[in-house]
């Protein structure tokens, strides 16, 4: 079976993103797939390029046992359209701009990653950069609802 390529997309690269990564990649390596897969995050903003996730995020993640150390935040590039087989939008901004800046050609890659989560009532991962309460706690859920989704279509 051949490697499916997956990055996750939001604006910081430090929050939203990061979750989607490490607990697609939790959820991977628990089932024991990671042979078939090769996972990545970027943001469609550069203001936090080499930083480590939030520590709201990373210490939200650790409560269930997901590890985002490690991860250091990047820009997302043009070789990256080609690249990855799934460019999934945590929201509909991140998908405009992504879909802006994307050679034609590999337009159909760009998703929305909730579209995996379709027993949800949202439809985008709400920004919990400068929210309060449970906002990451929140975004967690979303992104563990749509990483199953994803898994899912990935080994069917
Ligand atoms: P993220 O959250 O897109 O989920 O990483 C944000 C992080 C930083 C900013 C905005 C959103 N910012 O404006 O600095």
């Amino acid at each position: 079976m051949s490697i499916t390529k997956i990055l996750f997309v939001c604006l910081g690269n430090i929050c939203r993103s990061p979750m989607a990564e490490g607990t697609f990649r939790h959820l991977v390596l628990e089932k024991g797939l990671q042979h078939l897969v090769e996972i990545d995050s970027a943001g469609t903003g550069a203001w936090h390029v080499g930083e480590p996730p939030d520590h709201r995020a990373t210490a939200t993640a650790l409560l269930r046992g997901i590890d985002l150390s490690g991860q250091a935040a990047r820009k997302v590039k043009q070789q990256d359209f080609e690249h990855y087989d799934y460019i999934l939008a945590m929201d509909q901004e991140n998908h405009i701009n992504l879909t802006r800046i994307a050679p034609e050609e590999y337009r159909h890659k760009i998703r929305m990653f909730l579209e995996f989560a379709p027993d949800q009532s949202e439809t985008e991962v709400p920004d919990p950069y400068y929210g309060g309460g449970d906002g990451f706690e929140h975004a967690l859920d979303l992104v563990d609802a749509a990483s199953r989704g994803l898994l899912a279509e990935i080994e069917g």
